[in-house]
């Protein structure tokens, strides 16, 4: 099933990431066999940091999420414990991965298969082959300037 959401600004986006995230979570146990995983796909400058902002604020993490240059994965621990029994925000952006193999040398299998994670993977579509059965994919589309098309295949 896809949803479509239509965003009008970079505020938009974060508060749509916000809902989502917050929606999610409510509704979604701990898994008992892999990280909660989510792939943003688009093109460059299309909202998928952005979205991710959303996320860390609607978590209420103190450190800031930024466009990694040349980091290919961050954590956010949580300093709380309202979200379930989640503890870990992963940042992934694989634009710059060249193989897979460059990511699975990080540790990412051992990532996704801890179920405490929730992980959100820019440019997820290039580490298709690894990803869990069982995510969300969010397709980013640049509209105009300032407008986003989000849509949300919801597995
Ligand atoms: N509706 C919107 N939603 C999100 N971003 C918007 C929107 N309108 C304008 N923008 C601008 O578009 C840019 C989106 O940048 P962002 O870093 O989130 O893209 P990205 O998809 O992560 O790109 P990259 O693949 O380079 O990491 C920001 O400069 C933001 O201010
Ligand atoms: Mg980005």
């Amino acid at each position: 099933m896809k949803l479509k959401i239509i965003s009008e600004s970079p505020k938009e986006t974060q508060e749509i990431a916000g809902f989502f995230i917050k929606s999610v979570l409510k509704r979604e146990p701990v898994s008992n066999k892999q990280a909660f995983v989510v792939s943003l796909e688009g093109d460059l400058g299309s909202g998928k940091t952005e979205f991710l902002k959303g996320v860390a604020k609607s978590l209420k993490l103190k450190e800031k999420v930024f466009s990694p240059t040349f980091l290919i994965m961050k954590s956010f621990p949580f300093s709380n414990k309202i979200k379930n029994s989640f503890k870990t925000l992963w940042h992934l952006d694989c634009y710059r991965l060249e193989k897979i193999k460059e990511i699975e040398s990080l540790g990412f299998k051992e990532i996704i298969s801890e179920p405490t994670n929730i992980i959100f993977i820019e440019w997820g579509n290039k580490v298709k082959k690894l990803l869990p059965l069982k995510h969300w994919k969010i397709k980013f589309k640049m509209l105009e300037k300032n407008t986003r098309i989000l849509e949300f295949y919801i597995p």
